[in-house]
């Protein structure tokens, strides 16, 4: 999807940050029934960077975009976007934003064409510029078929495709996009993939919410995630993973007697694992690779002295889902608790 950008002189990392998030508060309600949404979350995105968001359902994420897009006041704490406060600036910040919400804000009474055109009026183009810009919009997104149609017929992938098309008709210095692929199809989402790393090279400070691992690990330069109010890990998807992560090495032997025997006679002698950290299914071997490829190195060596024929070997990285599933949830053990020291 070839969105034609003015690159940005400041594109790049270490840039200036574009937003800046510190010590960010927010609760809704009072006394008994108050709820402390966000508790003190601080962040920076430079020009050209993705930051993706993760967290539960109800982890604060679209609480979050709905402060720094000036839709929601915060409680305490700041966040600006090139300097300027999103709750004193807050008309300046509107125009360096594009926000795609995680509900469309589409027409559906209007058709593709006559909602692009009234969100690019919506944003000073004129007439002429607005149709326009609507129309180049409408051919990205493949939305020129049905560009005269009410948005009420499209699909869900339709709408979606058309509701982040609104929140494009210009180039913005930050955009939020929240869940943006949650729906669409898997060509569609690559293709937003695709468009959000060309506004990513572009310059543009992009911040993501999603639920998909696949998709932070594949854009983001920086996962942030959420849980209880707070950043509770934070690294680039590489650093998360060799942080919190042990490698998986899987063997796979000419028998089932071989492997057993490699369990019990070899490998643990050779790789310092208790016995029982090794996992035998059929031909296979498994165990934890702590230190990666020389104990992978380690056990084939081993079973080659032991005479053990090795048919396939694996070093798998582990996934980032095993490492959210302990993480991102209240009730996981090293859980910072969510409310429970509210006044
Ligand atoms: N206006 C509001 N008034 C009261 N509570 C609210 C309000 N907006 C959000 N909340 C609460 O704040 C918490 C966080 O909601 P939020 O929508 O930010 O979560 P989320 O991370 O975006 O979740 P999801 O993944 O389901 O979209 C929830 O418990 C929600 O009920
Ligand atoms: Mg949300």
């Amino acid at each position: 999807m070839g969105i034609p950008l003015r690159r940005s002189p400041s594109a790049g990392h270490g840039a200036d940050p574009v937003l800046v998030v510190e010590d960010l508060h927010k609760s809704f309600g009072k006394a008994a029934s108050r709820k402390d949404v966000l508790r003190g979350l601080s962040l920076t995105i430079p020009a050209g960077s993705i930051l993706a968001l993760l967290g539960a359902n109800g982890a604060g994420k679209t609480t979050l975009v709905n402060i720094l897009s000036t839709l929601m006041l915060p409680s305490t704490g700041s966040a600006s976007v090139d300097g300027h406060d999103v709750v004193r600036d807050a008309r300046t910040v509107r125009e360096l934003i594009s926000l795609t919400g995680q509900f469309a804000a589409v027409d559906a009474e209007l058709t593709g064409r006559e909602n692009l055109i009234y969100f690019a009026r919506l944003r000073g183009l004129t007439s002429t510029a607005a149709r326009s810009r609507a129309d180049e919009l409408l051919a990205q997104f493949r939305l020129t078929e049905a560009a005269r149609q009410l948005v009420a017929s499209y699909s869900g992938g339709m709408r979606r495709r058309l509701d982040i098309a609104a929140s494009l008709i210009v180039t913005p210095r930050l955009l939020f996009l929240d869940e943006p692929t949650t729906g669409l199809d898997p060509l569609s989402r690559r293709e937003l993939w695709e468009m959000v790393e060309e506004l990513r090279d572009a310059g543009v400070a992009i911040l993501l919410t999603t639920q998909y691992l696949d998709e932070a690990e594949r854009l983001a330069d920086t996962i942030v995630l959420l849980r209880g109010g707070r950043s509770v890990l934070e690294g680039s998807p590489v650093q998360i993973r060799t942080q919190f992560g042990t490698q998986v090495c899987r063997l796979e032997l000419d028998s089932p007697a071989e492997a057993a025997r490699a369990r019990t006679d070899v490998l643990p002698a050779a790789l310092g694992i208790a016995p029982g950290s090794f996992t035998i299914e059929g031909l296979g071997a498994s165990f934890p690779a702590a230190r990666g490829a020389d104990d992978l190195t380690a056990a084939l060596d081993a079973l080659r002295e032991a005479g053990i024929t090795v048919n396939s070997a694996q070093l798998s990285a582990p996934s980032l889902d095993d490492i959210f599933l302990e993480l991102a949830f209240e009730n996981a053990d090293t859980a910072t608790p969510g409310t429970a020291d509210a006044p």
